[in-house]
């Protein structure tokens, strides 16, 4: 099966010292939602600006669905959707307008199903654009990615503004488009974020893709600190190596504690007193690349070897 997006050591510099990003070897597999994370200046939009060939590579080349990125832009133009992070959309047009103007640009879009989409995403398709707010911008940009059907959505950060409700209806369209055996290329600073969304993430940093692992992988690599209040005083034995268990202390009462992976053992261990109150804290996306790719440009490079 054809790779939705396949990037063979893709580099770009934006001047001597202006790294953009490093050979970059990414395969995203159709039929998934790909996460794509990283800190800030990692270079996440640089790549997506790249597979849109909306900038030019330094060295390098991209495929998107099968096709050349420069040599058959149009029509992975005509079968991607792409929202970028910051939608500077200044319109007298009403947000209806708007993707109605879209919509016959492209030629082929279903207005019931656009108007379903309006309406999930709760966006008040009467105002101006100009008078939106910035997470009523983001939806128009949504709408008008999704109401094409493409094959291949690309979203840089497109949760960033959205309220809740919002966003996980976003999922619930996302995953539609899963089932449909389409794709989606998601960007965003924070695993929480997409971890229940994406069946895979790559993790970019400084420039270079330090892995790529399944959600289930990563799941079990994610450090989690755990506190429990206990109703009387526990005896610490009955929580020695416990696996995955570590930096455990017992104070009075609480204890404190990090878990790798499963909770299962700690939680049964814990059972067998009265908990008055659990507390788990999920390490952030830094957190964990800190624990498993290092922090140095040297520890990113060992880690992208071994992960290659
Ligand atoms: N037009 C440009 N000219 C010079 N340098 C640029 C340009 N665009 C991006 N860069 C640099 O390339 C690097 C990657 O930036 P990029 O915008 O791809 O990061 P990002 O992962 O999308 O970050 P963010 O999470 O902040 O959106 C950064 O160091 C940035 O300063
Ligand atoms: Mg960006």
């Amino acid at each position: 099966m054809t790779a939705a997006i396949e990037t063979k050591e893709l580099t770009k510099w934006y001047g001597h010292h202006a790294r953009g990003i490093i050979d970059v070897d990414l395969v995203v597999e159709a039929g998934q939602i790909f996460g794509f994370l990283g800190p800030n200046g990692a270079g996440k939009s640089t790549t997506i600006r790249l597979l849109l060939d909306l900038i030019r590579p330094t060295s390098g080349s991209a495929r998107v669905l099968g096709l050349d990125v420069r040599r058959d832009r149009l029509e992975i133009d005509r079968r991607t959707s792409y929202v970028p992070g910051e939608l500077s959309l200044y319109s007298d047009l009403t947000g209806r307008q708007l993707l109605t103007y879209l919509g016959n640009l492209q030629g082929k879009v279903d207005a019931d199903y656009r108007e379903k989409l309006i309406e999930r995403l709760e966006l008040d398709p009467a105002k101006k654009i100009k008078s939106m707010s910035r997470g009523n911008k983001q939806k128009v940009g949504l709408v008008a990615a999704f109401m094409i059907r493409p094959d291949l959505l690309i979203l840089d950060e497109p949760t960033a503004g959205l309220d809740p409700f919002v966003q996980l209806e976003f999922e619930h369209l996302c995953e539609e488009v899963r089932t449909d055996g389409r794709t989606v290329f998601i960007s965003s600073h924070q695993l929480p974020e997409v971890e229940h969304l994406c069946d895979r993430v790559g993790i970019i940093r400084e420039g270079r893709l330090l892995a790529v692992e399944a959600i289930s992988t990563l799941k079990e690599r994610a450090l989690r600190k755990l506190e429990i209040d206990f109703g009387g005083p526990v005896k610490a034995e009955a929580f020695a190596n416990l696996p995955g268990v570590r930096d455990l202390s017992i104070n009075g009462q609480v204890l404190s504690c990090t878990v790798m992976g499963s909770v299962d053992a700690l939680v049964k261990a814990a059972s067998r007193f009265e908990v008055v109150n659990l507390r788990s804290m999920e390490t952030s996306l830094e957190e964990i690349f800190l624990a498993y790719y290092g922090t140095g440009d040297d520890a990113a490079k060992e880690a992208g070897h071994a992960a290659a």
